[in-house]
């Protein structure tokens, strides 16, 4: 195992550690790998500066190499929709949807920052306020449930508007974790996604994509 992948089994583990909701590390074990871990000090310091910090997980991988290029050369999916934000998720306009009508949502107006150039600052069930009906050939809501998006009737909202904003044939593209804290509902149980037809994504021949982490990260694919 070369160094990169072993950086990356250890940000796994810390992802994994964040998703159970364990409690914060000590102060020592933020400490030690700043001298030990391949790429952490500057992740470290890119994400005190605010700049774009790359996650180095087999689920980002999976979702920025394989998910994102073969949605990026479609012509049919131009108007796209990014929910939640971060100092990892910055760049992804840039380096995927440069083309693209791209936009994101977020809540929290403090990571309003690390947003798209068109930004609304509103949880996911608002977005009927924001988007005209069948506006979007893409919605990607990747690690927001469980993360926020958490009670039943805030699910249902949220994908049934999402219903509604995405053009006949458009995408939902729904990543979430497969743990029992970061799953407050069963995914069965949000009945607005039965609205949807289950699309077979070709480059992972499935709908459901379970990718080999810690936390069971899970790409579901749907169509309207
Ligand atoms: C774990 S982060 C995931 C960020 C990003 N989507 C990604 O791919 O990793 C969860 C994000 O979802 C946001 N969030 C929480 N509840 C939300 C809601 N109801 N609607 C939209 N975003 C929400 C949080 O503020 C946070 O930025």
């Amino acid at each position: 195992m070369n160094r990169r992948e072993r950086a990356r089994h250890a940000i796994e583990a810390r992802v994994y550690q964040d998703a159970i909701g364990a409690p914060p590390p000590s102060k020592w074990r933020c400490i030690i790998p700043l001298f030990t871990e391949h790429g952490y000090a500057s992740r470290v310091l890119r994400k005190r500066l605010g700049l774009p910090t790359p996650l180095n997980t087999e689920d980002r991988r999976v979702l920025e190499q394989t998910i994102f290029p073969c949605y990026g050369v479609n012509p049919s999916f131009k108007n796209v929709l990014f929910v939640g934000c971060n100092t990892y998720t910055s760049d992804y306009q840039r380096l995927y949807f440069a083309d693209h009508n791209f936009w994101t949502i977020e809540p929290n107006a403090d990571l309003t920052q690390f947003g798209a150039r068109q930004h609304v600052v509103a949880p996911l069930e608002e977005m009927g306020r924001h988007f005209a009906e069948n506006f979007f050939d893409l919605i990607i809501c990747n690690g927001v449930f469980g993360w926020g998006l958490d009670r039943e009737e805030q699910c249902n909202a949220a994908f049934e508007q999402c219903h509604t904003c995405l053009r006949e044939g458009g995408h939902l593209i729904f990543g979430w974790d497969d743990v029992p804290r970061r799953t407050p509902i069963e995914v069965a149980q949000i009945g607005s996604l039965a609205r949807y037809g289950r699309f077979n994504f070709p480059p992972l021949g499935t709908w459901r994509y379970l990718t080999d982490t810690p936390y069971r990260h899970t790409f579901d694919f749907y169509q309207k």
